[in-house]
């Protein structure tokens, strides 16, 4: 099986990025010179994704106008020869209908999120990607995933170990047999342990590939930890019923829904980049 669906749950207020994001979409925030979601695009995209999914709420249409095609904007700039900056723009380019968008009218939740994509997924496989993960590698992470998820169909999370007094901030996996070098089977995930609880230090990252059976613990709208409707329930109920293997990825993982973990990434992101390194180790070096 082939993955060609996405959804991009990005409906949540960022309210972790106020004053930034008071009314613009902390999706939309820049790391370097790419709004963070383009970076979740642009790896859906090498993974061969063909329908991308937006979940989103109101007041953040500037998400799928930016993916929009922008003919106005794209003549502008073939008459004035800016040939990189409409390269910029193709690079993100769909063909028409690629694109959906579904709201989500009440924040319950990520699994919630996902549910509410249900009638555009029907009986396939999908993707998840949280926009809020940046992960820079050398292979996209979900390209990955989706080789691995080749060798082993069935619900897919990627994993990477994090610090004991971080796991209350993740689902965290019980990791059972592992299949080969990077990918596992899971026994158990739980959604924000304190870490006495927590079954292990390997965490849940925003990459996904899930079955359509998720739809159907989601139906029944349960919430969890926080009092949301989580994803990792879902998916913690279908253990036994569908084949659950956690993806160590080849790659650092940045957290680009908090002020640090973002400057953290813009930080990476430039230092990594031929046309910006040098220009960023002089900045960097001012300050040491
Ligand atoms: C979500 C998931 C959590 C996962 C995390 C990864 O949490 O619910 O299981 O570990 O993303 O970033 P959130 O960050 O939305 O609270």
């Amino acid at each position: 099986v082939k993955i060609k669906k996405a959804i991009f749950p990005v409906a949540g207020m960022g309210t972790r990025m106020l004053p930034a994001t008071k009314v613009i979409p902390k999706e939309m925030l820049p790391l370097v010179d790419k709004p963070i979601l383009q970076y979740a695009f642009e790896e859906a995209q090498a993974a061969g994704i063909e329908e991308f999914i937006f979940v989103n709420s109101a007041g953040k249409t500037a998400i799928e106008d930016h993916f929009d095609a922008a003919p106005y904007l794209k003549s502008v700039l073939a008459k004035k020869q800016k040939h990189n900056e409409l390269e910029a723009l193709k690079a993100i380019e769909t063909a028409p209908g690629q694109i959906s968008v579904v709201r989500q009218p009440y924040s319950l939740g990520l699994g919630h999120a996902v549910w509410c994509a249900r009638q555009l997924i029907k009986d396939d496989y999908f993707a998840v990607l949280l926009p809020d993960d940046v992960i820079q590698s050398d292979t996209p992470c979900l390209q990955q995933m989706c080789a691995a998820f080749e060798k082993n169909p069935g619900n897919m999370v990627a994993t990477m170990e994090v610090a004991t007094e971080h796991v209350s901030r993740y689902g965290i996996i019980k990791p059972g047999t592992q299949i080969n070098l990077r990918t596992h089977e899971i026994l158990n995930i739980v959604e924000k342990p304190q870490p006495e609880q927590a079954p292990s230090r390997m965490a849940a990252i925003g990459r996904y590939i899930l079955s359509p059976e998720i739809f159907k613990p989601l139906d029944d709208h349960q919430q969890g930890a926080g009092g949301e409707i989580q994803l990792t329930d879902a998916l913690a109920s279908l253990i036994g019923t569908v084949p659950f293997y956690g993806f160590c990825f080849e790659g650092k993982r940045f957290d680009c829904g908090t002020k640090m973990g973002l400057l953290d990434a813009n930080i990476a992101f430039a230092l990594s980049r031929e046309d910006t390194r040098l220009e960023a180790e002089n900045i960097l070096k001012k300050y040491r």
